[in-house]
């Protein structure tokens, strides 16, 4: 792929800089959420997953959105903080269906607390999230509400479909590939549909908007799926072969069971038998993954899919705010965090 300076005619350091100011701007933004102090189980909750090393990527590509179709974002922080604690009610909840101990370096909500406040605490941010979406400054309120809602209702769907797909016996790449895009996918797309809608987009910006952040939504999750085993120690704050150490069906797992024969493809095949692996075989999983050329393909498929979220938008308005968008699909694609 060219180099990102030459093709967006933004430098690394002004991607780098925007994402800073807008990650600082987004996060002090929370900080003024879920100030009430009783009852302590409900509100705590809330204030502390925010404070977590989160990446606010879908808040920020709402801003960016906004900027590209009408040169501002100063309407569209309501919203982008609605995507963002609708994205954390997601975390939360998920944490308990995939009992994982550990969410940016520190013990998830139902560990910290227990189940009922992390379900009862997630209920509540639903709620505020959508009173975010109603006090944002604009005459489009229902459509705002119709994408969070759209968003909700496919993040369900995908993981539902991701529990069915620990389950089943069989798997094809294609269902893993509409499961993400369900689980992840619709909400860093309704993410830039809400940004879009703020700044007063017409139906083909809008769609143009929603085709980059299904494009990048894809490429993010498979990335995830990456990060989860092959980060580096500690980089991802989650426990290190998380999803292998729980059976889950990833791009590297089922691409991998693929391309391997014989032993190594056994050992892959009893990982989803037996619903999970020992943690202390991570490490023989993370050495046939990269033997066996599925990390080569994954890296492929975040390239083709941002190469096409890069020419979705770039008949919007704004070259500025889309060059931002672009720079940080860029960015994105790249990730080790
Ligand atoms: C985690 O999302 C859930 C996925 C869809 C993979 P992020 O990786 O964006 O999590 P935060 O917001 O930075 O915590
Ligand atoms: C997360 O998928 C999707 C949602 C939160 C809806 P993962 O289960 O892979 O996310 P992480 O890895 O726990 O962040
Ligand atoms: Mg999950
Ligand atoms: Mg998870
Ligand atoms: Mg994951």
């Amino acid at each position: 792929m060219a180099s990102s300076a030459i093709q967006i005619g933004l430098t690394q350091d002004q991607v780098e800089t925007k994402y800073k100011e807008y990650h600082k701007r987004i996060n002090d933004a929370l900080a003024g959420c879920f100030t009430k102090s009783t009852p302590e189980t409900l509100y705590a909750p809330a204030r502390y997953i925010l404070e977590g090393k989160g990446k606010r990527i879908r808040p920020f590509l709402t801003l960016l959105a906004a900027e590209s179709v009408c040169n501002s974002s100063d309407d569209a922080l309501n919203a982008a903080l609605g995507v963002e604690i609708l994205h954390n009610f997601t975390l939360m909840h998920d944490d308990i269906m995939d009992q994982a101990d550990l969410r940016h370096g520190r013990p998830t909500v139902h560990l910290k607390w227990d189940e009922n406040a992390a379900i009862l605490s997630g209920d509540m941010m639903i709620a505020f999230a959508y009173e975010c979406a109603l006090n944002t400054k604009t005459d489009r309120h229902a459509e705002l509400v119709h994408i969070l809602n759209d968003a909700n209702i496919t993040i369900c769907e995908g993981q539902a479909l991701d529990m069915e797909l620990e389950q089943r016996a069989e798997a094809t790449i294609a269902d893993y590939l509409d499961m993400i895009s369900k689980k992840t996918g619709r909400l860093i797309s309704a993410a830039l549909e809400a940004g879009g809608v703020v700044g007063n987009a017409d139906a083909l910006q809008l769609q143009a908007l929603v085709t980059f952040g299904e494009k990048i939504g894809r490429a993010f999750q498979v990335q995830d799926d990456y990060l989860d085993i092959m980060a580096d120690d500690g980089k991802s704050g989650k426990i290190p072969g998380g999803d292998v150490i729980n059976g889950k069906k990833t791009y590297l797992l089922l691409r991998s069971i693929e391309l391997t024969e014989g032993n190594e493809r056994k050992l892959l095949q009893s990982i989803i038998a037996n619903k999970g692996i020992e943690p202390e075989r991570v490490p023989e999983i993370r050495a046939i993954f990269e033997q066996c050329g599925v990390l080569e393909e994954a890296r492929q498929l975040i390239n083709r899919d941002t190469e096409e979220a890069l020419s979705a938008i770039d008949p919007l308005p704004f070259g500025e705010g889309r060059d931002h968008l672009k720079g940080f699909a860029l960015k994105l694609m790249k990730r080790d965090f």
